[in-house]
């Protein structure tokens, strides 16, 4: 079967696969703060890194019209700052919760029950008993073009400033997935866990 975006009805399939094909996706849960010091705490998986040195990361808000932007996006370009975190097993279902349509302002941290640490190099928080955490920098935000009613993409591209990673998940220097256990997105209503590992070395290898 070959189809246009957004053309899947017409194809016979009820939900767009997009997602399921792009999948898994890691879920960058974005911790932020307003001008009005108000923090925010939503997940997003329209998240990746995009390079190792330097750092940067980036997610990718929807709006649906041009004058209206989630919290993250708002937050982000008024203070310059996010702290992606990765949700492990045990902040599934916070993360959930956090990705309800709160007004801006209300703290999801509070709503989901999750602690509030402080970062090392920014102001933004992460959340607590997370396996891993990256406090950003806002680097730069990029629109992607609108859809025919309006709607869209915003990338925001941040600049990792330190690192966090809990001692627990760490074997030998190295992050161990059975205990890290980063929850990721797939299509539809669909999570997944990376619970079976392999290695293979690439050609040249030792
Ligand atoms: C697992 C998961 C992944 C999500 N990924 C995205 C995403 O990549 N982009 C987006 O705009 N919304 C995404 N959402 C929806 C946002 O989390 C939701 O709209 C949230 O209310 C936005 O919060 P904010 O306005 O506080 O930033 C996702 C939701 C879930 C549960």
């Amino acid at each position: 079967m070959i189809f246009k975006p957004m053309q899947h009805k017409a194809a016979g399939l009820p939900h767009n696969p997009l997602k399921a094909i792009v999948a898994p996706r890691p879920i960058g849960w974005i911790a932020s703060r307003g001008s009005d010091n108000s923090i925010n705490l939503a997940p997003y998986s329209f998240f990746n890194a995009l390079s190792e040195d330097p750092a940067m990361v980036m997610f990718s808000v929807q709006t649906d019209s041009p004058d209206h932007h989630k919290d993250s996006l708002r937050n982000v370009e008024e203070t310059g700052e996010f702290v992606v975190n990765i949700v492990g097993e045990a902040q599934f279902d916070s993360m959930n919760i956090s990705s309800g349509n709160f007004p801006y302002g209300d703290n999801e941290f509070i709503h989901a029950g999750l602690e509030m640490v402080d970062s090392e190099s920014i102001s933004v928080p992460r959340v607590g008993k997370v396996p891993a955490a990256l406090e950003c920098v806002h680097y730069d935000t990029m629109h992607l073009p609108r859809n025919a009613q309006g709607g869209g993409y915003i990338v925001v591209i941040g600049t990792v400033t330190s690192i966090y990673i809990d001692d627990a998940v760490l074997r030998d220097g190295m992050v161990d997935y059975a205990a890290f256990m980063p929850i990721s997105r797939l299509g539809y209503r669909d999570y997944g866990r990376s619970s079976d590992i392999f290695q293979k070395n690439r050609p040249g290898q030792e």
